[in-house]
């Protein structure tokens, strides 16, 4: 049984993830400082690591540490042995970065770097993926955008993962370590806690509370139902024809705000939006990836559109009864 290390494994990706790779026979360490990115007390869902993990909590490994701390996190490779190493670990909000510039660049970019130079002499480590994001594009000039569009990121989370990717990049030249990297979108699903916009929508919409759509309900996102993107990951991970190959892992079709919104109002019929013309300029402009890549060589075949996966986030809502009360 081959064993895989997952940084941040315990969020909202990383629990998918370790749900899948338990499907197909793998051991599971989940590497994970339980951080909070949002004030506990806004939080809803009080106990989403249980709902993460509902059925598999016994058979995963849970390891808690952080990767700035070098010496611990190699205590705990060097325990484990992970024949493979999926890096999720990092402040992962992008608005959040810009605050929080030091624990930005510090979890992103020197936690994964921690990781590079332990493993940079281990024989047994088969692959390290990097995850970065779309968001190390900056804006988008050519729609949908492949992996070899222009680099520009417009915000700290977006420097630091690009720099995360060229550091990625760097300890494989130098020292030969397998690696992949992969840029997913706009991940939705449960268990979010980090109220991106998709959670917000979709809790809003529940509690009977009226949607805002700023920049005119313009804004286009690739939003990706959590389990492709965990599928996509997955491939990335194990397929040895990704060594040293750049992904875009998204479903591959982008929905602006309003869709979004119409979409949602097609499952709560009783959901009220309001559309706003003002935009964050700072925001990127973003829309469609192309994920031609990651189909033609990892087979990856998202097959959730935001209709389907919309519609499972709701009525995992709906399951739980959280928002009945408002
Ligand atoms: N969700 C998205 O839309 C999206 C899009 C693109 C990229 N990503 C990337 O995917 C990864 C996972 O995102 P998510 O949505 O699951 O977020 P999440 O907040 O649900 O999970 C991140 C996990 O990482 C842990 N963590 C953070 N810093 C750590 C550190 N230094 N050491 C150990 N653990 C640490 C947190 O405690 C958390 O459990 C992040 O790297 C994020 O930047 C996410």
């Amino acid at each position: 049984m081959e064993t895989v290390l997952i940084t941040g494994g315990a969020g909202l990706v990383g629990s998918w993830v370790a749900r899948g790779l338990l499907e197909q026979g793998y051991k599971v360490i989940v590497y994970d400082n339980f951080a909070h990115y949002i004030s506990p007390f806004h939080n809803r869902i009080k106990n989403y690591l249980d709902l993460r993990f509902e059925g598999i909590i016994s058979k995963v490994t849970f390891e808690r540490g952080d990767t700035t701390n070098i010496s611990h996190t190699r205590r705990v490779i060097n325990h484990h042995r992970p024949t493979y190493i999926l890096h999720l670990g990092g402040m992962p909000v992008a608005d959040l970065s810009n605050k929080h510039v030091e624990e930005a660049v510090e979890s992103i970019l020197i936690g994964t770097i921690n990781v590079l130079e332990i493993i940079k002499d281990l024989e047994y480590i088969k692959k390290f993926v990097f995850v970065s994001s779309s968001m190390a594009y900056g804006d988008f000039t050519e729609i949908p955008c492949a992996e070899n569009h222009q680099m520009r990121p417009k915000d700290i989370y977006g420097g630091s993962k690009y720099a995360g990717e060229i550091m990625t990049q760097t300890f494989a030249r130098r020292f030969g370590i397998p690696i992949s990297i992969v840029r997913p979108s706009a991940i939705y699903g449960p268990w979010d806690i980090n109220r991106r916009v998709s959670q917000i929508f979709v809790e809003n919409a529940l509690l009977g509370k009226e949607l805002r759509l700023d920049g005119g309900g313009k804004l286009v996102l690739d939003f990706t139902y959590v389990e492709d993107a965990a599928q996509g990951l997955i491939l990335a991970l194990l397929k040895p024809q990704a060594i040293g190959e750049v992904f875009n892992i998204t479903f591959g079709r982008g929905y602006s705000l309003l869709e979004f919104a119409k979409i949602l109002k097609d499952i709560e019929p009783s959901l009220i939006f309001r559309v706003v013309d003002d935009r964050d300029e700072h925001r990127p402009l973003r829309g469609a990836l192309s994920i031609e890549k990651a189909k033609r060589m990892l087979g990856f075949s998202p097959c959730y559109p935001l209709e389907r996966g919309l519609k499972l986030y709701v009525d995992a809502y709906k399951k739980l009864g959280i928002l009945n009360n408002g």
